[in-house]
């Protein structure tokens, strides 16, 4: 096959001159034909002779651009054509499909059977022979361990997730911030700097902190307490989440490509213009588990607000060292929030997303383990996340010991998300990660709201009728004995 294609390139270097020739003697020189014959020949001598970047355009001429074009389309045509509904990652079509159904309010069921290969299931609920009444309620209060004023009552058990303005355009935001309000969600502002847009719409807010320390940052980058304080301040602000890693790029800092750095978002983050940012990969404050803990109480204590953690699990025994010092100190955050190494990210080196941390479900086994050895369960909630976009892996994530859960993607693929991956590179075609004013002329703001308020109430619907199914009538009775490990 690769000999036949050579010779094909051959013949077309061979025949172009004559090609360009023949048209000057058969067509007129104002024909358009010849114009395109002679622009082949010049970009042909040009890949051959004298562009010395591509070895193939160097070795085949004009006919290597066909591979590249077909390379370009290839994720399109697998993703239309061939892939099949329960192949591709990190959502397959029937997953994502499904989040599409709940976030429009159309059909309720489908029929003939599960597309899921049974041999590769790993887990599974087990249902009760004795199902219950459908019983609707939750609640959990952040920061009634400290017996805090302004402790936070959560009264479902979901969150949307850390998604910060600069990784999502204004409108993503404002149509997410909007649904959250509609749904009475609570909202995570992602490490993005002052939440300008997420309070536009009057949702309840987790401010998070970043290793940058984007909104509580001083002109050198470090840390401003008199920020903080403003930020707690404000009405819509009720929980406070210091971020020491997540999923995607644990170990790592944040990272915006500068193609996604507007004056506007320059402005809010107090950063420069036209240079990729990449956020330290610690909070300087932190250096041991000590100062770890009392960085964790110095935030409790400027925010007076329930104020929580978020990482992804690495090695073990450093978060039994850690615990074991807030036990000694007495000192604890509000709540957990776990992220799985499945995690998604708008950026982040593949191999941070690919070979590093412990994805969620041993992650939640590890970490109650931890809480359970420490007898300091009762001590603050665990909030998961990592590919929760639908209810059975949910209700499993509350099994193995989270108290709620959140989660970024299925929101973005309820605001209209196809998958495209390319959040990095400011060219969503669907105007979610992106700041370029074409690309958000089609997302609405209000319709998505109303698909964000759909994807979440549908959700929690079978969320209940899953507790409902294992024969439960509250959340905190889920337990590990309650799924089927393959
Ligand atoms: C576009 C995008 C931006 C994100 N930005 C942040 C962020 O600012 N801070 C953070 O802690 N996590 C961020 N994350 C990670 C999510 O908050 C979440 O932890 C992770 O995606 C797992 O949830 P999921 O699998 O439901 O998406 C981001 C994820 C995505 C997809």
């Amino acid at each position: 096959m690769k000999f036949k294609i050579e010779k094909l390139a051959r013949f077309i270097n061979f025949l172009l001159p004559f090609v360009v020739l023949l048209s000057f003697y058969f067509l007129p020189l104002t024909s358009p034909l010849t114009w395109f014959f002679i622009f082949l020949l010049v970009l042909n001598i040009y890949s051959l002779h004298i562009q010395k970047k591509h070895t193939l355009l160097s070795n085949f001429g004009i006919l290597a651009y066909l591979r590249y074009f077909l390379e370009g389309i290839g994720p399109e045509l697998r993703q239309y054509l061939y892939a099949n509904d329960t192949e591709e990652k990190p959502f397959n079509r029937t997953e994502r499909k499904d989040v599409y159904i709940k976030a429009k309010n159309e059909g309720k069921s489908s029929s003939f059977g599960s597309l899921l290969d049974f041999n590769q299931r790993k887990y599974a609920l087990k249902h009760s022979f004795y199902p219950r009444d459908l019983i609707s309620t939750f609640s959990l209060n952040f920061g009634e361990e400290r017996t805090l004023k302004q402790s936070y009552h959560l009264s479902k058990p979901l969150l949307i997730g850390a998604m910060s303005y600069g990784a999502l355009g204004k409108k993503a935001v404002r149509a997410l911030a909007r649904g959250a309000k509609k749904a009475n969600l609570i909202m995570n502002t992602g490490e993005g700097g002052y939440p300008k847009y997420h309070l536009m719409e009057s949702c309840d807010l987790i401010f998070q902190m970043g290793t940058g320390k984007f909104g509580v940052r001083k002109e050198n980058g470090e840390f401003d307490p008199d920020k903080l304080k403003k930020l707690s301040e404000i009405e819509q602000i009720k929980m406070i989440e210091i971020k020491f890693s997540q999923g995607a790029k644990p170990g790592k800092g944040g990272l915006l490509p500068k193609e996604k750095i507007t004056a506007e978002i320059a402005e809010l983050r107090n950063i420069p213009l036209g240079k990729d940012l990449y956020s330290p990969p610690y909070h300087k404050e932190c250096s041991s588990p000590l100062a770890t803990v009392h960085f964790i109480k110095n935030i409790q204590e400027i925010s007076q607000l329930p104020t929580g953690i978020k990482f992804c699990l690495g090695n073990e025994k450093e978060l039994y060292d850690l615990f074991s010092i807030m036990k000694k100190e007495k000192i604890f955050p509000d709540y957990i929030s776990l992220d799985g190494s499945e995690g998604g990210t708008g950026a982040s080196p593949k191999t941070f997303m690919d070979d590093l941390g412990y994805d969620l479900k041993s992650s939640l086994k590890i970490l109650s383990q931890i809480l359970k050895d420490l007898e300091i369960e009762n001590q603050l909630k665990v909030i998961a996340s990592g590919k929760l976009i639908n209810s059975g892996h949910q209700i499993m994530a509350l099994a193995l010991g989270a108290h709620a859960v959140s989660t970024a993607r299925g929101f973005l693929l309820a605001l209209g998300c196809i998958q495209a991956l390319r959040c990095h590179t400011n060219n969503c075609p669907t105007g979610i990660t992106t700041h370029k004013a074409h690309l958000m002329k089609g997302l609405n703001i209000e319709k998505k709201s109303e698909r964000v308020k759909n994807y979440a109430s549908n959700i929690l619907k079978y969320n209940y009728e899953l507790l409902a199914a294992l024969g439960l009538k509250d959340f905190s009775e889920i337990k590990p004995k309650h799924i089927i490990f393959n």
